[in-house]
């Protein structure tokens, strides 16, 4: 399977940052619904992606991307109540999705209501076959090892490498299945969490990471330059098509 070298864009700040994003999402969903209909995107978390979302809620992007017939998911998400401004559905919704022609029935949120956490993950994982087997119109059920493809993944990554909720040396960073949950003392806020598994990260067809600071954009390069290395979580990544890496300093 070829595996994508990672195409990196560099800015001075976020504002052309947002402005060159949201110009290559305009073109990469509208190509996407002229082929299939639709788009599916996980949304990544924490507080990187609020601005990005805030600025894909004005023009010209809030009237040039066809919003309607996207499917939102999410990478990762915090145990916490969807009203906590720690909650990255909570985000999204206060910064992207009540502020533009999105259906409810096109937003699916991973279900941290649901206790205990590993149920929660296979309910997700549920979800996500449901949804991408309308999609897709496919008519046989799942076969093991067979994963769904988004055809964008959103991704933020830590100081520590961590990606979505894959944290350094994690058991998740191992599963097979499609949704994990995290318990782990290495997060912020210290909260479990579930997350995408690495094996449906890679099945996308995009990976876009929107990373702020030069302490991890040393970082990111540093794993860039050269091969994968399992310490960073983040440089496991490897879409089917295409690697996209917005450095922000
Ligand atoms: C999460 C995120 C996580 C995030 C990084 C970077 O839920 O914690 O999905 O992977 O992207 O921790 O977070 P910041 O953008 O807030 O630095």
């Amino acid at each position: 399977m070829r595996t994508p070298s990672a195409e990196i864009f560099r800015f001075d700040s976020m504002a052309p940052c947002h402005a060159s994003l949201g110009c290559f999402l305009q073109n990469f969903i509208q190509t996407a619904i002229n082929r299939q209909g639709y788009f599916t995107i996980a949304l990544s978390g924490g507080v990187t992606p609020a601005a990005l979302f805030r600025a894909l809620c004005r023009p010209p992007f809030s009237t040039t991307i066809c919003w309607s017939k996207i499917f939102f998911f999410w990478g990762d998400e915090r145990f916490l109540p969807l009203d906590h401004p720690d909650s990255n559905f909570a985000m999204a919704q206060k910064n992207l999705l009540t502020h533009l022609p999105i259906s409810s029935d096109h937003v699916f949120r991973m279900p941290t209501e649901i206790k205990p956490y590993a149920t929660a993950a296979r309910h997700y994982q549920q979800t996500l076959a449901k949804t991408f087997a309308t999609l897709t119109s496919k008519n046989e059920p799942w076969t093991k090892g067979e994963y769904p493809s988004f055809d964008l993944i959103l991704l933020g990554m830590g100081q520590d490498g961590h990606t979505a909720s894959l944290f350094p040396g994690h058991p998740a960073l191992n599963r097979t299945d499609w949704v994990a949950e995290v318990e782990t003392d290495q997060a912020l806020p210290p909260v479990p969490r579930l997350t995408l598994t690495l094996p449906v990260i890679n099945n996308a067809d995009t990976a876009l990471f929107l990373v702020g600071g030069a302490a991890k954009i040393k970082l990111a390069e540093s794993f860039l330059a050269c091969q994968p290395q399992p310490h960073y979580p983040a440089s496991l990544v490897r879409p089917r098509q295409r690697l996209l890496w917005y450095l922000v300093q």
